[in-house]
């Protein structure tokens, strides 16, 4: 009997070694899964070899995680005594036959702890007690299973599925969407997925996305009828889109020096990659939904198109903005000063940079003598040259953010020309010969008395000779002791390489102070006030504007046009004459901008025409009856004979 059982024992271990994968084999679902509260049903069948008899029926047990029974693992289900593990009490039952191999469990009100590995143990009697190594993964969901494509991309049809296990005889999910509206057509399909393992029920949903949907959450509810038990999910939907819009600034304008900070907000799914252009020249690039270009300290050379152009994967796009660069004018460049000689025609240039492009005027000792032009350059045009050109000529550029000139000396080489104070006056020593010549180069002086056979020049020094030169103006002078009893007879000569002029000095008498007076209050101040002015004025005139290149100062230049048209042959001496009584400007500048005289302005307010000031001068002869000795320099005087009342 020993032996027997002992064989007996034996031969099963050889058996099962022999039967194992043949013999001793179970059959359930690797994965299963289903909704918590609800129930499932593990299908079962299991196969023992055939040589085992069992003994008392045939029984099992499930196990909970583990199949070892020595670990004791949560007995699931238990046929011989019906004890189970606390929490299967009152969910479990053995809804299969064992006597027909038929393991078939079903847990019910299942919890989400219940979720893991169970394994079936055959219990056929004896020492036949086997416990399967396959076993069956249970899966307890709460909430359903969405699944969508790896890549939502705008405009391409998509279809996202809802599923949950059907694993629960008797109670089949509904699956819904909602929160689909706004979607464009969306299709809905219901699918019982019956897979040998695993029964599921999915919804499709299918559509065509568009970049409006990026970010909207769809749900999914799954419901069993008849039950309150309800679970939902919701998937935010990631739509890929190219960059849809590209903002940037209005184009703008800045001044040089300053801080411009640019954007660019981009609509796009990935954030794209923002390239900052300048024309076509690359600044600045980075991978950003927005980015920020700042541009400090700025200069003319950043004036330009600024185009932000963004890329993704999916496409790209630009938009373009207009930076201008505002600045005041550049100190202009001007020709350097000339020297040059009468009668000859010279152009001056003038040109300078700003934004806006700067106005350009000419101004020569303070006085407007050109047009404004609002170009580049600005030519100046100087016909026929006479020692009036001379001067500091300034060229002034202007806009609303500043101004700076440029200057140029022209000096204008001329023969002497005789001033007015050339005479000789009876003094207590007795008489004193003055002779005044305005010329360039410096003119010499020379005294003759013809009627002595005399030259008195500077190296002559016999005859209280005295010269000086104040500018291009040279005065020269002599004493005589008494007057010749041939008479007064004294010739002056002045000269340069340009020419040579002489003229007979007039005796002045001292009685021609009390003709001042006779003449008149009015006359007589004028008579000196011209002497006066004239002495300082070409003293002054010869000094030459002495301004500073700085740019910026502000000044207020007299708006003076001459409407005085040079008459062809007027005398140099006339045209002295008119400055020195400051009645207008002269120009001798022929600009052809000044054709009409209507536009003209006179100094000081003055409108009236050209006829109307001429009617402002009152004539004063020198060689008038009153002056019966004093037969001035006939030549001259005629040419002085109006005095602006003025
Ligand atoms: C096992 O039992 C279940 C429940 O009774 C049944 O639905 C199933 O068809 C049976 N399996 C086999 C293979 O007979
Ligand atoms: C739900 O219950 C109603 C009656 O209460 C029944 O008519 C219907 O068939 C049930 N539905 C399901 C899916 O069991
Ligand atoms: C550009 O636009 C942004 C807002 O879009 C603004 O904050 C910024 O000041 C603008 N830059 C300029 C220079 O106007
Ligand atoms: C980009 O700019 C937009 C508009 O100003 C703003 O709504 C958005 O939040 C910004 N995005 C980032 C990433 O800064
Ligand atoms: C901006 O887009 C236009 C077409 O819209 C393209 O021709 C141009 O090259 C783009 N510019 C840049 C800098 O990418
Ligand atoms: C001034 O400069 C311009 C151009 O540089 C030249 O054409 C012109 O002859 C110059 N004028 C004088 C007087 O040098
Ligand atoms: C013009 O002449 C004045 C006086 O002679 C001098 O101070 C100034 O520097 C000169 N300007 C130029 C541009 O030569
Ligand atoms: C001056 O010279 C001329 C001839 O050269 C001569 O006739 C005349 O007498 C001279 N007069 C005097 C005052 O010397
Ligand atoms: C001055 O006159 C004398 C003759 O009287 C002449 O020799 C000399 O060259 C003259 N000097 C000048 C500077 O003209
Ligand atoms: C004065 O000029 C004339 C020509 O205009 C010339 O013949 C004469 O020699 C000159 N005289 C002097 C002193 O330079």
């Amino acid at each position: 009997m020993r032996t027997t059982t002992c064989l007996q024992f034996v031969l099963p271990v050889f058996l099962l070694i022999k039967g194992v994968g043949s013999q001793w084999t179970v059959w359930m679902p690797k994965v299963m899964s289903t909704m918590k509260s609800s129930c499932i049903v593990i299908p079962c069948n299991f196969q023992y070899p055939s040589g085992v008899r069992p003994q008392n029926g045939v029984h099992g047990i499930w196990y909970f995680g583990d199949p070892y029974p020595q670990k004791y693992p949560p007995v699931v289900f238990k046929s011989r005594t019906d004890i189970v593990h606390e929490s299967y009490k009152h969910r479990t039952k053995l809804v299969g036959d064992l006597r027909e191999k038929n393991c078939t469990l079903q847990i019910s009100n299942i919890g989400l702890e219940h979720g893991g590995k169970y394994f079936f143990r055959a219990d056929l009697g004896g020492s036949n007690v086997y416990t399967y190594p396959d076993f069956s993964d249970v899966r307890v969901l709460d909430s359903p299973i969405i699944d969508e494509p790896e890549e939502i991309i705008n405009e391409m049809a998509v279809t996202l599925s809802c599923s949950a296990p059907n694993n629960c005889p008797g109670m089949t999910p509904e699956v819904n969407w909602f929160n689909t509206e706004g979607l464009e057509e969306p299709l809905v399909t219901v699918k019982f997925i019956d897979d040998v393992d695993n029964t599921m029920v999915s919804s499709e949903l299918s559509f065509v996305p568009s970049y409006t949907h990026n970010g909207k959450e769809l749900g999914c509810k799954v419901h069993y009828p008849n039950t309150s038990l309800s679970y939902g999910s919701m998937v935010a939907l990631d739509v890929k889109y190219p960059p849809r819009e590209v903002e940037v600034n209005m184009s703008l304008e800045a001044m040089e020096g300053s801080t411009v900070v640019l954007h660019c907000i981009v609509d796009s799914n990935p954030p794209p990659l923002i390239t900052w252009y300048l024309f076509d020249v690359l600044i600045k690039e980075e991978e950003a939904q927005n980015s920020t270009l700042v541009l400090e300290n700025l200069q003319p050379s950043q004036e330009g198109i600024y185009t932000c152009n963004a890329d993704n994967k999916y496409g790209e796009k630009n938009n373009s903005l207009f930076v201008a660069v505002k600045y005041p004018p550049r100190e202009p460049s001007v020709n350097s000063s000339v020297t040059i000689q009468e009668g000859t025609t010279i152009t001056l240039h003038c040109s300078s940079e700003g934004n806006p492009v700067p106005t350009l005027t000419w101004f020569k000792d303070g006085t407007l003598v050109s047009s404004i032009v609002s170009e580049s350059q600005s030519i100046l045009e100087i016909r026929d040259i006479t020692f009036e050109s001379d001067g500091n000529y300034r060229c002034l550029a202007e806009n609303e953010h500043g101004r700076a000139s440029g200057h140029v000396n022209v000096t204008v080489q001329f023969a002497p020309v005789f001033l007015t104070e050339s005479k000789c006056t009876v003094i207590r020593e007795g008489i004193q010969c003055v002779c005044m010549a305005s010329g360039n180069p410096e003119p010499s002086v020379e005294f003759t008395l013809p009627d002595e056979n005399l030259t008195i020049n500077e190296t002559e020094d016999e005859f209280s000779y005295y010269s000086s030169t104040d500018g291009y103006v040279v005065t020269g002078m002599i004493k005589l002791k008494e007057k010749p009893p041939t008479g007064l007879n004294v010739l002056c000569t002045m000269s340069n390489v340009y020419g040579n002029e002489t003229i007979k000095l007039e005796l002045q008498q001292e009685k021609k102070i009390t003709l001042a007076v006779v003449i008149g209050t009015v006359g007589g101040v004028a008579v000196i006030a011209f002497i006066i002015a004239a002495v300082r004025y070409i003293g002054r005139n010869n000094q030459k504007e002495n301004v500073s290149g700085s740019a910026q100062q502000p000044e207020n230049p007299p708006m003076i046009y001459s409407s005085v048209k040079k008459e062809a042959e007027s005398l140099r001496k006339k045209v002295i004459r008119t400055e020195l009584l400051g009645s207008k400007f002269t120009s001798i500048l022929e600009e052809p901008y000044m054709g009409n005289d209507g536009e003209y302005q006179y100094p000081k307010g003055t409108s009236e025409s050209e006829q109307e000031q001429e009617l402002n001068y009152a004539s004063l002869q020198f060689s008038s009856h009153q002056c019966k000795e004093s037969s001035v320099q006939t030549d001259i005087v005629s040419d002085y004979t109006e005095i602006k009342r003025k």
